[in-house]
């Protein structure tokens, strides 16, 4: 798969689009991004380039952005998709709009080719009943900042052939993926269902006044957020013995909380008009200051735990155990 030969598309860029767009010039795709708003049409470029720019500087890429820039096109016109193999939805979470938009990329987009979404939570299976082809539909779930991080869901929709699956599975690996292929359409995908249960876990356990924002934080980050770099859930049972986790669920699962309403907590933040770090007002309070400088370092962050990332791969064992037998250590 040679992705300079791959010419892909991301229609919608706001915040996600925008790194959507990095990743795939730096994975070297040429790239058509449509921006039909005329506000992102203005502001898309500083934004690609802004990314390049700390890419540059953290030393994910090696050329100026002008280098990458050469592969892009942004424009307004779907007719631009003519070419295009694939192309990245990434317009708001709103149903109605993404009916409208694939009307608009189908009347240009080559009946062959692969239109994918990159929906949150809005079923595959219903999306894809909005366009001609629905065995070429799948969800393609980015987590942002998309250059940066290894995280992609592929879902397939109950109409998509799982061939198209597998193919993205392939050639995912070429933007720095480890992907997730869903072979089975469910609400919430596979990362979001595991860390909704938290996030109502977490809230419950604040409201309960068992703990505060602060310390259910500090557990996440010190226990659970520590070692998943390395290993998911499953290893990490196996890393520190099954048998301790099956007793213990005896006990626990039917203490945990299982509500299915949104908690007071969370719904008070948002009638108050709280955003999070966008507006300073979130579980947290911030001066503007504070906001400003958690953005700021959470970029910061995303590159370091980059490299860190990229020294434990999935397969990490599995090269160790080849390099070990090549120096005949095994
Ligand atoms: N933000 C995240 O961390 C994140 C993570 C995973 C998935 N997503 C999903 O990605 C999608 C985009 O999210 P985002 O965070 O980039 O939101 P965003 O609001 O930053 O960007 C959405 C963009 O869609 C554009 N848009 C609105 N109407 C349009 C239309 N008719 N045609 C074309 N473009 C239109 C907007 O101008 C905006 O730039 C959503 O479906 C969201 O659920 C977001």
């Amino acid at each position: 798969m040679n992705t300079q030969e791959i010419p892909v598309s991301v229609v919608g860029l706001g915040l996600m689009g925008c790194s959507i767009v990095t990743c795939l010039l730096i994975a070297g795709h040429p790239v058509v991004a449509v921006a039909p708003i005329p506000i992102d049409l203005d502001n898309a470029e500083d934004r690609i380039r802004e990314h390049f720019v700390n890419a540059l500087e953290n030393g994910l890429v090696e050329n100026p952005p002008e280098y990458y820039f050469k592969n892009l096109k942004i424009t307004e016109d779907y007719a631009d998709l003519r070419d295009c193999r694939l192309v990245v939805e990434c317009t708001i979470e709103n149903v109605m709009i993404k009916e409208q938009v694939y009307k608009k990329i189908e009347a240009h987009l080559p009946a062959d080719a692969l239109l994918t979404s990159n929906t949150s939570a809005i079923p595959i299976s219903t999306l894809q009943q909005m366009t001609e082809h629905p065995a070429r539909f799948l969800g393609l779930h980015w987590t942002e900042p998309a250059h940066t991080t290894r995280f992609l869901e592929i879902i397939c929709g109950n109409d998509t052939d799982i061939k198209n699956g597998e193919y993205l599975y392939e050639l995912s690996h070429k933007w720095g993926k480890e992907p997730i292929l869903v072979r089975k359409d469910i609400a919430g995908f596979i990362t979001n269902r595991l860390m909704y249960a938290m996030y109502r876990e977490a809230i419950s356990l604040v409201e309960g006044g068992y703990a505060t924002v602060e310390d259910v934080d500090r557990a996440c980050r010190n226990n659970t957020g520590y070692f998943m770099t390395l290993a998911g859930v499953f290893r990490w049972m196996d890393l520190t013995g099954v048998p301790a986790y099956h007793t213990v669920m005896k006990r626990l699962l039917p203490t945990l909380n299982n509500s299915t309403e949104v908690p007071e907590l969370i719904d008070k933040i948002v009638r108050e008009g709280g955003k999070g770090v966008a507006n300073a007002h979130g579980f947290h309070e911030y001066t503007p200051e504070e906001a400003k400088l958690w953005e700021e370092t959470f970029t910061e962050f995303t590159y370091d735990i980059r490299k860190l990332a990229l020294k434990y791969p999935g397969d990490v064992v599995k090269k160790k155990l080849k390099e070990k037998r090549e120096e005949g250590n095994l």
